[in-house]
């Protein structure tokens, strides 16, 4: 037993050791398919438990200032290797040679002051390599076989030219280069060699760097993907000349403008003129003080994005074919924008306010996001957007009130996509079929709309809907049993946080494609309603902060059988032993709950919940076994106690009549002299010269005798105390063999001893009828003692002698 708790002990502190030296500050998977990270955890080697399956390891913010080949184990499978802020000073020439398969290399924020010629040259495969803020001052590192190159990061850097080597001609699917925040200042027709010859479909990134001067031509016939120059130059007057050396560059996207608000709202008119010398499709424009004839260099293009800065200036713009139109402003506007007969995207968000004239009557107009705007629509929505018939995505969320009219949908029956969510509707129509002729709709948020629910045909002609929020909003009556009947297509509901307490059984009948299902935050208390034998695709059931106490275990082996998540946390989880089999359910279905550590148990303190999982279910079994132990303890104590009672029943009785006796007032008439115990067998002495001498002399003494003055029918015992004991003055016993021998005799003795005793008079006379042997006398209990201390009167058939003995008992008799 001993050696047992020792070697028990040993095992528990070797856990220990492991737990405090290594394991649990390790790394931890986070994906199934090889992911791993082991973040921040200061290690100075690879744990050797990371398998050598892993595919992408997230070893950032740890500690390798040397990085060789011995740090890594062999890992073939790895692809992406995050080795960001580990103090790396010195990379060996060996470095990598344990991971030839990585495609991507992060080394952000290393201060390598040595590279071995080829550590980077084995990595043959590498897609993406990241040396951000590394120190560099230029591209001297050898990597010239990394021929599968397409991204290079070494932005935030001391780079002074963006002069790339020779040797990246070859990388033929090199597709960006990352320079931002670096330190180029001048930029030279021969620096933009090798990109030329690249063939470009690149993305050249040179924002935030500090540009002087850039030699007319460097860009000249170019191709570029995108362009980046946003807070690119060191000065206005240099962004002014740099603009224009840009000219004869084809560019797909370029962004400009400048992080820092109103820096570039100073500017004096044609600062951005050099922006009609370059060719754009799409310009991506932040804080820029856009002129009038400045805009005239931007008609052409067919996306525009304008951050901040003048946005009222392009109303007057006469543009070409733009299809997409997206403002962001933080001061309130109002735009006329009725033009724009191309449009097909419109984007207007977080403008303090904004107010559009002849947002009508753009008939290609598909997309229109007008969402944190804070602005209040009237008579929404077929009269605000007029004549648009193939608006398909609408997003008016987070704004203020919106009044919706009488028929608010029609004409915009092609819509797929509403979002009203966290803005108020208001309004008549809310009370019937709101959603009516929106036979296309797919998608649908009112969450937190404010909106109660009166009509259960709200969404009866949404049989195309696939997604539908509703959170944050009220059901009138039962409401809700109704709702859903048409939606049939729905996959995705949310009624989160509606103060709901029941759900009918019904409520989903209709909804055999529902797959994920969201209730939390309600006030449910039961989930019968998901065996609906129609749910059976349901996959995501979410029911956090509601009021579950338990499921019973019908219920439970009745879940869709392709549910796959359940999220139980913060209910209020009654972990006691008659919930053991719901708790054992939890804990063996452990992968279903997305968030485990939160299913906690309603606690009887308000110290702090502990979480189900770690409910001691041992307990209960403990428990169950000490109550059956106890059950059967007490069972075996009553069959005792019956057996005893009736073993003893004489001795209980006797003690009863005790008791009883003893309650009963001593202040009672007498009704006999003395009360004669013997035996029956000597009843013939006793009736022949003891009642004979005592009854018939003068005067006569009253005896009463258990054959003449019990009552009948009265228990013998009851006539004992009562008749005999009770109802006489004196005691009169007639000892001899046969007395000894009846255990009747013994118990009247025995009882008049003690009930003598109690009362504090020991009146008791006692005759010997014969002699009998002392080893008898000591079988009544009682009787030897009392013999040897008290005198007793002895009976002999000597005549002579009888006459004393007569004399001597009426005395003791009558005293
Ligand atoms: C990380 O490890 C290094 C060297 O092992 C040590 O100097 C440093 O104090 C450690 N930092 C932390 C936060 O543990
Ligand atoms: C690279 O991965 C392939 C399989 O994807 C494997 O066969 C090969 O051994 C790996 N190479 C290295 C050098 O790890
Ligand atoms: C780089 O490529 C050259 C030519 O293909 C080859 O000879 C050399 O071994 C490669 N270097 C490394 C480190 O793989
Ligand atoms: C940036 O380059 C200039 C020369 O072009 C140099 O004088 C300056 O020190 C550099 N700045 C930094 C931070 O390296
Ligand atoms: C530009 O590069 C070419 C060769 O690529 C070289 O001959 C020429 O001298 C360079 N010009 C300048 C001004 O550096
Ligand atoms: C350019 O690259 C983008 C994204 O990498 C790709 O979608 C596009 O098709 C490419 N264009 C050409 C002309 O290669
Ligand atoms: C816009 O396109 C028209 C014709 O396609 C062309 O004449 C005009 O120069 C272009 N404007 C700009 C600023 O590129
Ligand atoms: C509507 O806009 C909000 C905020 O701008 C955004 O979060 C939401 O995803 C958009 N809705 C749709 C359906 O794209
Ligand atoms: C539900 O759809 C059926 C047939 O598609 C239609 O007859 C019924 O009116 C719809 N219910 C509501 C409330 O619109
Ligand atoms: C469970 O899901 C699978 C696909 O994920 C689907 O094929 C199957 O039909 C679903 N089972 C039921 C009962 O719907």
């Amino acid at each position: 037993m001993t050696a047992y708790c020792k070697i028990g002990g040993l095992f528990i502190y070797i856990l220990f050791f492991l737990v405090q030296h290594g394991i649990g500050k390790e790394c931890t998977q986070i994906k199934k398919h090889g992911q791993y990270s082991c973040e921040g955890r200061n290690l100075t080697y690879i744990p050797t438990s990371l398998p050598s399956s892993v595919k992408i390891l997230d070893f950032s913010f740890n500690f390798l200032p040397t990085l060789k080949r011995s740090v890594f184990p062999q890992l073939n499978d790895l692809q992406h290797l995050d080795l960001t802020r580990c103090h790396i000073h010195h990379i060996a020439d060996d470095a990598f040679l344990n991971m030839k398969n990585l495609t991507t290399l992060i080394l952000t924020g290393n201060p390598v002051s040595y590279f071995g010629p080829d550590s980077l040259n084995v990595l043959h495969k590498l897609h993406r390599l990241v040396l951000m803020d590394s120190g560099l001052y230029s591209l001297n590192i050898r990597f010239n076989n990394l021929t599968k190159l397409q991204e290079l990061n070494i932005g935030t850097n001391n780079i002074q030219s963006m002069a790339l080597p020779p040797f990246m001609i070859h990388f033929e699917d090199f597709n960006l280069l990352d320079l931002h925040a670096n330190n180029i200042s001048i930029l030279k027709v021969n620096d933009t060699n090798i990109l030329q010859q690249m063939k470009g479909n690149l993305t050249l990134i040179l924002s935030r760097n500090p540009i002087l001067h850039i030699e007319p031509g460097a860009f000249q016939n170019m191709y570029l993907r995108e362009l980046n120059i946003r807070n690119a130059f060191a000065s206005l007057d240099a962004q002014r000349d740099g603009l224009k050396a840009l000219s004869g560059l084809n560019v797909g996207k370029l962004v400009i403008g400048n992080y820092i608000e109103n820096f570039m709202l100073k500017t004096s008119d044609g600062d951005l003129n050099g922006l009609c010398l370059i060719n754009f499709e799409e310009i991506d424009s932040l804080c820029a003080g856009w002129s009038a004839s400045e805009l005239q260099c931007i008609v052409n293009a067919t996306k525009i994005s304008i951050e901040r800065g003048n946005v009222r200036a392009i109303e007057n713009v006469p543009f070409q074919g733009v299809k997409e139109l997206r403002i962001v402003a933080n001061i309130p506007v109002s735009l006329e924008l009725s033009h724009l007969e191309t449009l097909e995207t419109l984007v207007a968000i977080q403008t303090n306010y904004i107010y559009i004239v002849g947002i009508s009557d753009m008939p290609r107009l598909q997309h229109i996001d007008l969402s944190q705007n804070r602005v209040h629509i009237t008579d929404c929505c077929e009269n605000y957007f007029k004549r648009m018939p193939n608006i398909r995505s609408l997003n008016l969320s987070n704004n203020g009130n919106i009044y919706l009219s009488n028929n608010p949908f029609s004409g915009l029956s092609s819509l797929e996509v509403l979002d009203f969510h966290q803005t108020t509707l208001k309004g008549l129509a809310t009370k019937f079929e709101l959603f009516k002729k929106l036979q296309n709709l797919k998608y649908l948020d009112i969450s937190y709309t404010d909106f109660t629910f009166w009509s259960t045909v709200s969404f009866g002609s949404l049989n195309r809907l696939k997604v539908l929020k509703m959170a944050g909003n009220h059901f009138q009556e039962d409401a809700l049993s109704y709702l859903f009947e048409n939606l049939t297509s729905v996959e995705y509901i949310d009624i989160s946080n509606c103060e709901i307490d029941s759900i009918a059984w019904r409520t989903f009948k209709d909804l055999p494609r529902l797959q994920q299902l969201l209730l939390n935050q309600n006030r449910l208390m039961v989930l019968d309603f998901v065996t609906h034998p129609n749910l059976k695709d349901l996959r995501l059931l979410e029911v956090h902060t509601n009021n579950i106490a338990s499921i019973p275990l019908n219920i439970l082996q009745n879940l869709p059988k392709n549910l796959t998540v359940l999220d139980l946390s913060f209910n209020p989880i009654d972990c006691s032993c008659s919930q053991i089999n719901f708790i054992l359910w939890i804990t063996s279905h452990q992968q279903i709950f997305p968030k485990k550590n939160n299913i906690l148990c309603k606690s009887q303190s308000l110290g702090s919940r502990h979480k189900t999982i770690d409910f001691d279910v041992e307990s209960c079994e403990r428990i169950r076994r000490f109550t059956i132990v106890t059950s059967i303890c007490a069972v075996v104590l009553l069959v005792l106690a019956s057996f005893l009672a009736y073993r003893f029943q004489f001795y209980l009785r006797y003690g009863y009549i005790l008791l009883k006796g003893y309650r009963t007032s001593r202040q009672q008439e007498w009704s006999y002299d003395a009360f004669v115990i013997y035996s029956s067998k000597d009843e013939c002495w006793v009736m022949d010269e003891l009642v004979e001498n005592l009854e018939n002399g003068i005067p006569p003494i009253h005896l009463c005798l258990h054959v003449r003055d019990f009552e009948a029918g009265k228990a013998i015992t009851s006539n004992i105390i009562d008749e005999g004991i009770m109802g006489s003055r004196k005691i009169i016993v007639v000892v001899s063999k046969h007395f000894t021998d009846s255990s009747w005799c013994r118990f009247e003795f025995e009882v008049a001893q003690s009930w003598l005793v109690t009362q504090g008079n020991p009146n008791i006379i006692i005759i010997i009828l014969e002699d009998v042997e002392e080893e008898k006398t000591k079988k009544v209990f009682g009787l030897h003692k009392h013999l040897k201390k008290n005198t007793y009167l002895k009976w002999s058939s000597n005549p002579i002698n009888n006459t004393r003995f007569w004399i001597r008992l009426r005395k003791a008799v009558i005293t």
